[in-house]
């Protein structure tokens, strides 16, 4: 009866017990599939690069509502083509939308759109719009 026992403790030893092999294979396994990069952080010349890729500027988000009038990549649409113009332009139209001031014939559509913008906001949506 005692030897049943230590077999059976034996065999369930063994049933649990990993070899490296086996521990690679599942540390493989549950890997995260990314790493985030916090900057300031040393990264590796590699995964600077992609954060540099992936880095969005301020003014992407808040060109979100802009989008849907003058296009993802400011191609047109209700509103007029913006890529192509430089951030002087794009600064003065807005300034000039802001002060309810007529440039176009459809300004009113624009005037709410500039209304809630402060400087910071405009620089910022230029910087991003003069990337398209
Ligand atoms: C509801 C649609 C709509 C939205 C949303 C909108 N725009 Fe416009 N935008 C227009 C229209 C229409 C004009 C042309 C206005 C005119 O006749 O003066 C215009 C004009 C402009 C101009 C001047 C273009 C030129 O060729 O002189 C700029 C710059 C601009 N918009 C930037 C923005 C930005 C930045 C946002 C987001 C904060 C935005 N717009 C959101 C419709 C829109």
């Amino acid at each position: 009866m005692r030897y049943l026992l230590v077999t059976i403790l034996a065999l369930s030893a063994s049933a649990f017990a990993q070899t490296d092999e086996q521990r690679a294979a599942i540390a493989d396994r549950i890997k995260s599939f990314s790493t985030v990069c916090v900057s300031g952080e040393d990264c590796g010349a590699a995964a600077g690069a992609d954060v540099a890729e992936v880095a969005a500027l301020p003014g992407e988000a808040k060109y979100a509502g802009c989008a849907a009038c003058h296009g993802p990549n400011g191609g047109g649409g209700i509103g007029p083509q913006l890529a192509g113009r430089d951030a002087d332009y794009i600064i003065g139209r807005l300034t000039a939308y802001k002060a309810n001031e007529t440039v176009g014939a459809q300004s009113a559509l624009m005037w709410g759109q500039a209304a809630m913008l402060s400087d910071d906001d405009m620089q910022q949506l230029a910087e991003y719009i003069t990337t398209f």
